[in-house]
C-alpha cells in the first residue's frame, strides 16, 4: 500500500475513533438527556386537571418502596380517600340498608355482597342501578355515581355524616322531578363526568378522555406530582448521572410561587376566581371555594406565608385545632424580619385561636357541614356574608 494512502486510512480510522468516543461521551448522554427532558416535560409544568393524552401513571403502590410512611399517611387522608370503590366503601358496608322518602319518590341503597344497589321508586315503577363509585368519604357527605343508558349520573340523594343517613344532594334542584328517570339524579355530560373523576381520583382522566381501567380512587401522589415512572427508573438506575437527575424528573409544586400554587395548582380542584365567575355561586355556597375566598382577604398576596401549603400539608390529615394556625398568622402579624408595617397591626381582642374569630365556620343550606371561611377578616356581629 502506498504510504500516503496508509496514512490517510490511519487518519480516517483515528477520526472514526475520535468520532465514536465523542459519541460515547458527548452525543449519547446528550441523546439521553434529550430523551429524559422530553419525557419529563410534565415534570417541569404539571397541572392536576390539565393532563395531556398518553401520560402513564405508576400508581402510588410504586412510590411505597422509597416513600413508605408518606404513602401510608396520605392514602388515609380525606383527600387520598376522595373516592371509594363500592366494594371498599366503609359507609356503604356499615349502612347496608338506607332509605329516604322525598315527595312522591322513595330512595333506597341496599348492600348485596360487594355491591350496592341504588333504587328509586314512585307508586307505579322502580329503577334499580348498581352504584359504580362512591365520591367523598362522608366528612361532609358521600355522593354516588352510576351508569344508565350510556351516561354517568350523580345520585339525587347523598349520605351525610351529621345525620347518619340520606338527604338531598347539595346543589341538586329541590323542585320535585317530573319523571322517575329525573328522580335518579343529574345526568352528567361527558365533560362533567370527566371533571368529577379528575378532581376525585388519580390516573383515569387525560385530554384523550376517561379510562376507568387505570383509575385509582382518591387524590394520590401522581395527581399532584405527575407521572412518576421516569423518577422511579432514574432512582433505581445504576448510572450515577441518571440517579442525579431523579429529583428533577418529578414535579414538585414547591417550585411554584405562592400565587401559582394557590390560585392555579390547588385551585384546579378547590376552585378559584375563575370557577367563581363561571359558576357564579353567590352567597354562602361559595365558602367551599377556598382559593377564591382567600384571594378576597386583605391578608392575601403572592407570599408563600399565605399560600395553601403554609397552613395545610397535603400529605397529612387536616389539623382541626385552631391553635395550630396561630403561628401561621403570626408569621406576618408580629414584629419579625420581613414583616411590613401594614401586617404589624395588633389585635386588641384576642391573643390565641385567631382563626376561630377571623375565619368563621358557615353552613351552606342543606350541606349538613360547617365549612371554614377562608376570607380572613374582621367579623362584625350581624354582618351579612361578604361575597
Ligand atoms: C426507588 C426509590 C424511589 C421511588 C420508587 C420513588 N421515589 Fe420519589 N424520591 C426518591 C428519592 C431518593 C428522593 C430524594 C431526592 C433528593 O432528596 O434529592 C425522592 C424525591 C421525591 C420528590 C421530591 C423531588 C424534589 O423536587 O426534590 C417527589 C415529589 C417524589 N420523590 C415523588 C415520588 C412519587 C410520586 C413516587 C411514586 C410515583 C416516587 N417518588 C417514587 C426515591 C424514590
Ligand atoms: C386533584 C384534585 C385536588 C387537588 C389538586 C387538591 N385537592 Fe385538596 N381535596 C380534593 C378533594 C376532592 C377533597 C375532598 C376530599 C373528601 O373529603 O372527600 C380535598 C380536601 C382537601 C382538604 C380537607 C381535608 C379534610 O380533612 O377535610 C384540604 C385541607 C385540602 N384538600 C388541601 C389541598 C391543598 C393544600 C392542595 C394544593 C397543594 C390541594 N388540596 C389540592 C381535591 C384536590
Ligand atoms: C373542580 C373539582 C371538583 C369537581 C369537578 C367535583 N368535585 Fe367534589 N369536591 C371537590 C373538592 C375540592 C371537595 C372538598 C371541598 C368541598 O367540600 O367543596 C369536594 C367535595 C365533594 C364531596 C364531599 C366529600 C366529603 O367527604 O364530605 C362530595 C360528596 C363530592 N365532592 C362529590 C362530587 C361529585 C359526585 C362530583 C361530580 C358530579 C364532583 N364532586 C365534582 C372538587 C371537585
Ligand atoms: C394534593 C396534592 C399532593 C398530593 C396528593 C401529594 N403531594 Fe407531595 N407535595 C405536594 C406539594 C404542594 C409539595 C410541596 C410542599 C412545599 O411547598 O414544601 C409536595 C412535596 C413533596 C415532596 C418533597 C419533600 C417535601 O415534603 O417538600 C415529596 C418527596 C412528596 N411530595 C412526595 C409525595 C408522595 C410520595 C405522595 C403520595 C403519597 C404525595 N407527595 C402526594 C402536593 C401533593
Ligand atoms: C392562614 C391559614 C390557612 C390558609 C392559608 C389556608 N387554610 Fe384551609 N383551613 C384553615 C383552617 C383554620 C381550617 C379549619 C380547620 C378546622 O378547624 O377544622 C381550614 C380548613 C380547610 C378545609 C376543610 C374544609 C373546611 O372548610 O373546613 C379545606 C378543604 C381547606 N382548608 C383548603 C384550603 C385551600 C385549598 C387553601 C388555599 C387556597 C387553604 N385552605 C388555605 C386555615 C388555612
Ligand atoms: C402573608 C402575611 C399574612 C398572613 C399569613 C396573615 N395575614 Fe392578616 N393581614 C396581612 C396584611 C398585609 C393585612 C392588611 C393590612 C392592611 O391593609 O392594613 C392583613 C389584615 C388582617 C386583618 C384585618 C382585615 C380587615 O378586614 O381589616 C385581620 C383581622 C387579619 N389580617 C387576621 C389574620 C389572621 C387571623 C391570620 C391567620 C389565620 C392572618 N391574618 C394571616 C397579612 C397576613
Ligand atoms: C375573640 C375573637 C378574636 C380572636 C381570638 C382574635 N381576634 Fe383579631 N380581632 C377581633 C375583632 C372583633 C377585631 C376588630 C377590633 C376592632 O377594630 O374593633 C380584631 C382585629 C384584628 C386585627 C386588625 C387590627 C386593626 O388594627 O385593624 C388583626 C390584624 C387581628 N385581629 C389579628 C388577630 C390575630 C393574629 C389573632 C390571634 C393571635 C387574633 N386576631 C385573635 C377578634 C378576635
Amino acid at each position: 500500500m502506498h504510504p500516503d494512502r496508509r496514512r490517510r486510512l490511519l487518519l480516517r480510522a483515528l477520526l472514526v475513533c475520535i468520532f465514536c468516543a465523542a459519541c460515547g461521551c458527548i452525543v449519547f448522554p446528550a441523546i439521553l438527556r434529550e430523551r429524559i427532558a422530553f419525557s419529563s416535560g410534565t415534570a417541569q409544568r404539571w397541572n392536576p386537571v390539565r393532563i395531556p393524552a398518553g401520560v402513564e401513571f405508576a400508581g402510588d403502590g410504586a412510590c411505597i418502596e422509597c416513600h413508605r410512611s408518606r404513602v401510608e399517611v396520605q392514602r388515609a387522608t380525606p383527600m387520598g380517600q376522595a373516592m371509594e370503590s363500592v366494594a371498599d366503601s366503609a359507609i356503604l358496608t356499615s349502612n347496608p340498608q338506607m332509605k329516604l322518602r322525598l315527595g312522591r319518590f322513595t330512595y333506597e341503597i341496599t348492600r348485596r355482597g360487594s355491591q350496592s344497589i341504588f333504587t328509586v321508586a314512585d307508586d307505579k315503577e322502580v329503577i334499580r342501578v348498581p352504584i359504580d363509585y362512591a365520591f367523598g368519604q362522608g366528612k361532609a357527605g358521600q355522593t354516588y355515581v352510576f351508569q344508565r343508558n350510556g351516561a354517568y349520573y350523580e345520585s339525587r340523594v347523598s349520605y351525610y355524616n351529621e345525620i347518619r343517613g340520606l338527604d338531598l344532594t347539595i346543589g341538586a334542584p329541590p323542585a320535585e322531578p317530573k319523571t322517575l328517570e329525573e328522580a335518579l339524579g343529574r345526568r352528567l355530560s361527558k365533560d362533567d363526568a370527566l371533571k368529577c373523576f379528575n378532581c376525585h381520583s388519580t390516573g383515569a382522566v387525560s385530554s384523550a378522555g376517561l379510562h376507568t381501567e387505570s383509575l385509582i380512587p382518591g387524590v394520590r401522589c401522581e395527581a399532584c406530582h405527575g407521572p412518576g415512572g421516569d423518577h422511579i427508573a432514574a432512582n433505581k438506575s445504576e448510572n450515577t448521572e441518571q440517579q442525579a437527575q431523579a429529583a428533577r424528573l418529578i414535579f414538585n409544586p414547591a417550585r411554584l410561587g405562592g400565587d401559582a400554587l394557590t390560585q392555579d395548582f390547588c385551585a384546579s380542584c378547590h376552585r378559584g376566581s375563575e370557577e367563581f365567575s363561571l359558576l357564579r355561586t353567590m352567597g354562602v355556597n361559595n365558602v367551599r371555594f377556598q382559593p377564591y375566598r382567600i384571594f378576597t382577604s386583605k391578608c392575601y398576596s403572592d407570599d408563600k406565608r399565605i399560600s395553601c401549603t403554609a397552613c395545610h400539608n397535603p400529605h397529612e390529615p387536616l389539623k382541626e385545632d385552631a391553635a395550630y394556625y396561630d403561628a401561621k398568622c403570626m408569621a406576618c402579624h408580629t414584629a419579625a424580619e420581613g414583616v411590613t408595617k401594614a401586617e404589624l397591626r395588633a389585635c386588641s381582642v384576642g391573643e390565641k385561636d385567631c382563626a376561630s374569630c377571623h375565619m368563621p365556620k358557615v353552613e351552606p343550606p342543606g350541606a349538613h357541614f360547617k365549612f371554614t371561611d377562608h376570607m380572613i377578616r374582621i367579623v362584625r356581629p350581624g354582618e351579612p356574608y361578604p361575597n
